[in-house]
This record gives structure tokens, sequence and C-alpha cells, in this order.
């Protein structure tokens, strides 16, 4: 026998076997237990997912010589659900009508009939009666490339027309129909097929020809057919065609030019990791391969999606194509929601580009590049987050020493270092009064302290770094006039120490154990290798 498509060959002989339309199925089933039969049919939806066999199914059906509308009618009257009614399939009319041979029920494509005289023919056959069944059905595929005229002619036929004639438009257009016609049609929308249904109709075929096949591979063909059955076929038909009896997903993503997971796994751990040499490495050797850089983007894309998922708690096998165990644990661990997004939105906008690239794999290895980062990612709003955050740290940790370090350690030492922060702040705004006084009096002085950088006090002794010797030497010729300003400002007795920056320690210093710099440190993720202390009032450190 000759070899058959299995798109061709499994066309669905009756309603219970036509998939994932069940809505279509039972209304259809249910007018033709009942004899309710309408003069046109507009079965719309998209390519691949059984019109055309469903268009077959209710001619064999109306046609069907066991078939007789009477005692079913009583019972449809009886019963609020009419028993489902199937034609024989063996039958003359059934026969012929599969076979696609039969007088009463012509086929038309629409899409090369589309002119006037094909449908001013029609209009004059339909009145020649049927001449072996009950009905003479008119099947008009692709029914929304018609030209204007032709429909016009159409309308009047459908409109009137002898009542041994069934009309069955079918399109994937629907819109295209114009109104005057839909609204004379009982409409039906057909579905795209749900992947389950598509995979137990593959795990059928398979079975039948004895072919082993992994779930997984069903799974991804399954997918790709994107809710039609007859694509789904088709792409069974190539890999069945390579695979020598036994269908897996590796040797479909081989012969097929496709990017393995476990190879997609190994490179997404090293950009969680953050080794960009070695993912340049796996990206090279996959492209070197010869798998496509548009498929290779598309792959890498359907990998972060479905991290995306499985973080979100969608764990479906059907929905992720793979089950939920075989992406990386380490990837969904080291990365979080918004740097999965992030290299989403990266691949989607590399996908868009590629296409009118310079160099395909430099815009790839670009984005390797940088996803080997993504984990020092921050989103805008993170960022936004964390400089509020900063702010609002600043405000409550002091200047210097290490009350904050240890106030964050526990709530009643933080509410110490607080009250601590706001007496050393004060101190600050001593220096910029007394600074202000002395500019009468006494204006070296006045300069020579407007030029001190940090004034701390630690119990009654106030430190006041000076900027050099100079100065300092200065002030200490003045320390009376300065701490009787002092004493009188800040209400004490203070002691007045004066001292230089030293050049390497106070920056160890501030650098190991200020607190202001640890938080800087852990909400960046990084480093601070230097601290300039800005001069108040000016753009000077
Ligand atoms: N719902 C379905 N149930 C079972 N098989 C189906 C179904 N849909 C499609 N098929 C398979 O795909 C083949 C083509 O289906 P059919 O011609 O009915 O699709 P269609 O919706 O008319 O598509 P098109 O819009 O491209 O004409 C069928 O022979 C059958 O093998
Ligand atoms: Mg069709
Ligand atoms: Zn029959």
């Amino acid at each position: 026998m000759a070899y058959e498509v299995t798109a061709s060959r499994k066309r669905p002989p009756n309603f219970d076997q036509l998939a994932g339309q069940d809505f279509v199925a039972t209304s259809l089933q249910k007018s033709v237990a009942s004899g309710r039969i309408a003069h046109a049919y507009l079965f719309s939806g998209p390519r691949g997912v059984g019109k055309t066999s469903a268009a077959r199914i209710l001619a064999k059906a109306i046609n069907c010589e066991n078939w007789s509308a009477e005692p079913r009618a009583e019972q449809a009257l009886a019963s609020e659900s009419p028993p489902p009614y199937n034609p024989c399939g063996t039958c003359d009319n059934c026969l012929s009508i599969t076979r696609g041979n039969s007088l009463d029920v012509i086929e038309i494509d629409g899409a090369s009939n589309t002119s006037v005289n094909d449908v001013r023919e029609i209009r004059d056959e339909v009145l020649f009666a049927p001449t072996n069944s009950r009905y003479k059905v008119y099947i008009i595929d692709e029914v929304h490339m018609l030209s204007n005229s032709a429909f016009n002619a159409l309308l009047k036929t459908i409109e009137e027309p002898p009542p041994y004639i069934v009309f069955i438009f079918a399109t994937t257009e629907v819109h295209k129909v114009p109104a005057t016609i839909k609204s004379r049609c009982q409409q039906f929308n057909f579905r795209l097929i749900g992947l389950e249904d598509i995979k137990s109709k593959l795990r059928e075929i398979s079975a039948e020809s004895n072919i082993e096949a992994e779930d997984e591979a069903l799974l991804w063909i399954a997918k790709e057919a994107t809710g039609s059955l007859r694509d789904a076929y088709t792409l069974y038909d190539q890999i069945a065609a390579f695979s020598d009896g036994k269908i897996t997903i590796d040797k479909i993503k081989e012969k097929l030019g496709l990017v393995g997971l476990d190879e997609i796994n190994e490179l997404v751990e090293n950009f969680a990791d953050g080794s960009s040499v070695e993912s340049l490495r796996i990206a090279g050797g996959i492209i070197k391969k010869g798998i496509s850089p548009e498929q290779f983007v598309i792959e890498l894309s359907e990998y972060f999606r479905n991290l995306l998922f499985i973080k979100n708690g969608i764990r479906k096998e059907e929905i992720l194509g793979s089950p939920a165990e075989r992406f990386s644990a380490k990837a969904l661990e080291k990365l979080s929601v918004k740097q999965i997004e992030y290299a989403l939105s990266l691949l989607l906008d590399l996908f868009r580009n590629i296409r009118y690239s310079l160099n395909q794999q430099f815009e790839i290895e670009l984005a390797i590049s940088r996803l080997s980062f993504i984990t020092k990612h921050l989103s805008d709003v993170e960022i936004l987050e964390n400089i509020k955050k900063i702010k609002d740290e600043i405000k409550r940790i002091p200047v210097h020493g290490d009350a904050g370090v240890s106030g964050a350690k526990d709530a009643g030492a933080a509410a110490d270092a607080n009250a601590e922060a706001e007496k050393q702040a004060d101190f600050t705004s001593y220096r910029d009064e007394i600074v202000a006084n002395f500019k009468k009096s006494n204006i070296m002085l006045a300069s020579s302290l407007a030029k001190t950088t940090l004034w701390t006090r630690e119990g009654n002794s106030v430190k006041i770094c000076c900027i050099d010797s100079f100065s300092l030497d200065f002030i200490k010729n003045e320390i009376s006039a300065l701490k009787k300003e002092l004493d009188l400002l800040a209400a004490g007795n203070y002691k007045i120490e004066l001292i230089l920056p030293s050049k390497e320690e106070p920056k160890e210093d501030i650098l190991s154990s200020n607190a202001q710099v640890d938080l800087i440190k852990t909400i960046f993720k990084g480093d601070v290798s230097e601290v300039r202390i800005k001069k108040e009032n000016s753009d000077e450190y």
C-alpha cells in the first residue's frame, strides 16, 4: 500500500475522534440527533484544528443510511441531552464521502474558485436534488477568499435554498467573511488544540506504528505544533523518518539543529557564577555546531521564560515543555526574579535586533557577556529603592566611630547611636557658627577653622581635624578663645584636641570600620576603594 502521511491517514471518522473541539462536536451531534439541520454552517478557527474534518463528519452524519431523524427527534424531545450521534462509517454513503467520491457532497476550495461565475455554477446546480442521499452538501473551504460579487451571488443562494441543500463554509479568517453571510449561518468557532490532547494523539500513532517515543520528545513536538494537530502530525512524520524506530529528544535536537536543555543549563549556570569566559566558550561551541543564531536566542529566551514560571511556582510540564526538574536548580537558586526578567528582556531585544545586525555572532557574544554579569544586575526600581534605603540609613548613622556598627546589632544600642549621632551633628554646626562669630574679631582664626574637616566629640573632649600643620599651629595659639566660644555655644566644659589627618590611617580606618561604608558595600554588592569627605557648602573634598 502506498505511504500516506499521518495527517490524512488519521482524519477523524466521527465526532468522538475529533480532538479538542468538544463544544463543536456535542453541539453538532445534538442538532443532528434531533434532526435540526441548518441550511448553512460556518466553521472558523486556526489552521489544522479539524474544520474540514468536522465538515465531512457532519456531511456523513446527515447522509448516513443508518440514520433516521424521526425516532431520534422523539428521543431528543423526551430528554434534555439526546444520545450522542455518530455516522456509521460503513454504509455506502459514509464510505463514498470518506473516499471523497460522493456525488452529493461537493468540496470546493474557495481559494481557487473565487469568481462570481464559480458561485453562479453552484446556484444552478443546487436546483438538482441529491442523487443517492438525503442532503446535497457543499463544503466551501477558505470561504473568505471569495470575491465580493461571489459573496453576493452566494447570499441569494443561501437565503432560500431548496430544503435538501446544506452549505458548510470553513475559514481561518472569519473577520474577512461579510456580516451578511455570517448572519445567515450557524457559526462554530474551532479552538487551538491543547498540548495534552495533541500529545495523546501522538502517543496513539506511535503505538500504532510500533515506534518507541520518549514522553519529552512527544511533548516537544506537541509544543512546536502550537495547537494545530495537522502540524503536529507533519512534524511527527518528519521526525519518525530519521528516528530508526525510537524517537528521543536528543535525536530531535541533534537532527533539527537545536540546542539541548543540558547545554543551556550549563550555560546559564555559568551566567549565575559570573564566569564570562566559560559562558562565551559554551556559546561559541553551540554556534560552531551549526545552530542558527536565531534558534539559539529563541531557546535561551524560552529557558529564561521557563525559569520565571518555575520561580513563580508554575511547574506544569505542559507549560514548561519539559519536567521542572530538568531546569538547573543552581540557576534557580542564584538568580532572582528581577534578574531573570532582565535576562528575558535582553534576549527578546536581541531577537528583534539580530536579523538586521551587521554580525549576528557579535550580537550574541555581547549578550552572553552581559548575561554573565546577571547576578550583579539591579533593576532601575531596585536602584531607586536602594538609594532611598541608603538615604534613610545614612541619616541614622554617625559619621565616625563604631557606634553605628554596633548600634545596628541591637535595637537599644541603635537608639543610643541615634542620640549620639544627633549630638555629633550639632558639633558640625557649632563649627560653622564659631567661624561666623570669629569672622569679625579674628579673621585668621575664622579662616583656619573653616578649613577644619571633622569635629568629633568623645566624652568631654572634642577632636578637631585640621588640614595642615600650619593651620593647626595657628588654631593652637588661639585655643583659649576657641574653647570659650565652644563652651558657650555647646554648653559644657570641653577639652579641645587638634589633630592632623594621617595620610594612610584614617582612610584605612574609614574603609574598614565605618558603618556608612559597610552599608554601601552591602547594598551595591561591591567594594569601596576610596572615601572622600565633602566639605560642607563647597564642591571641594
Ligand atoms: N480536532 C482534530 N481531531 C483529530 N484530528 C485532527 C483535528 N484537527 C486536525 N486533525 C488532523 O489534521 C488533519 C487536518 O485537519 P483539517 O483538515 O480538519 O483541519 P482544518 O481545520 O480544516 O485546517 P485548514 O484550516 O488548514 O483547512 C486531519 O486529517 C487530522 O489528521
Ligand atoms: Mg480545512
Ligand atoms: Zn453510514
